[in-house]
């Protein structure tokens, strides 16, 4: 299968990418280096990530060495919140540009714009989303794809897709972990995945997922895993007529 989604643009965008969410300072460059020597190629960054400084240091050292160049790289940022107001744009783009060290990105992202709804996971589908987005030509990225289980919210007793009896039954058929288990689920109906880590065994355990394939039957077992469980639910905005997740879709 390709490892990539081709985009309307044309651009490439990989499949499999490393999410940089609570990344801790001290911890993402080495990440990001590790990343890019298991072979990642898409960086899934953002200014309210607060370490993009570091994520570019990681890259530029990979660039240095004659690892990789960076037209071979996805990297994508996103325009936080407060920034949305028009004249505001550029330069927070420019800003995460020099925290990045770079001078272009290859998607900038709307970070939260209401009307954004694709977190997905096998608690998650998103079916009838994903089907309309990719009957329109549009590419799909899940994120959260493990359950997010280091989310600053998580209560114990919440479902943990990693620890999934069923998942872990299908993962050991395959002889694979459950986290690949739930990654190739995504990447297999052509949706990006970006799980984030920090540990390098992980990283390079999460990008181990084109050597196998889910059957048939696997994949509509783990459609029917869905119970609308929301991880980032963005609470503060419920009450506002423009929250996105109240509506069927
Ligand atoms: N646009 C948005 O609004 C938005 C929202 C949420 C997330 N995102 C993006 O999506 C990315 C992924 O989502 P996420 O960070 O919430 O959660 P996730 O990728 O579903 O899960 C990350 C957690 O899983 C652990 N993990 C990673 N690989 C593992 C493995 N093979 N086995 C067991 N545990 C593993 C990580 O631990 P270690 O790091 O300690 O290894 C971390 O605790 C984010 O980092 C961010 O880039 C975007």
């Amino acid at each position: 299968m390709a490892t990539y989604v081709q985009l309307n643009t044309t651009a490439k965008m990989p499949l499999v990418g490393l999410g940089t969410w609570k990344s801790p300072a001290g911890q993402v460059k080495a990440a990001v280096m590790a990343a890019i020597d298991a072979g990642y190629r898409h960086f899934d960054c953002a200014y309210a990530y607060l370490n993009e400084s570091e994520i570019g240091e990681g890259i530029q050292q990979k660039i240095k060495e004659g690892v990789v160049k960076r037209e071979d790289l996805f990297v994508v940022s996103k325009l936080w919140c407060t920034f949305h107001e028009k004249p505001l744009v550029k330069g927070a783009c420019q800003k995460s540009l020099a925290k990045l060290k770079l001078d272009y990105l290859d998607l900038y992202l709307i970070h939260w714009p209401f009307g954004y709804k694709i977190e997905s996971h096998p608690y998650l589908t998103q079916e009838k989303l994903i089907k309309y987005c990719q009957s329109k030509g549009l590419a799909v990225t899940a994120y959260c794809p493990l359950g997010s289980p280091d989310r600053p919210w998580a209560k114990p007793g919440d479902p943990s897709l990693l620890d999934d009896p069923k998942i872990k039954e299908i993962a050991a058929k395959h002889d694979k972990t459950p986290a690949q288990v739930l990654l190739r689920f995504q990447i297999q109906r052509n949706v990006i995945a970006i799980p984030k880590s920090v540990t390098p065994e992980r990283i390079v355990e999460n990008f181990q997922v084109f050597d196998f394939e889910l059957t048939k039957e696997e994949m509509a077992t783990i459609l029917t895993f869905n119970r609308n469980w929301r991880i980032c639910e963005m609470n503060v905005s419920k009450n506002l007529k423009e929250y996105p997740f109240h509506a069927e879709y």
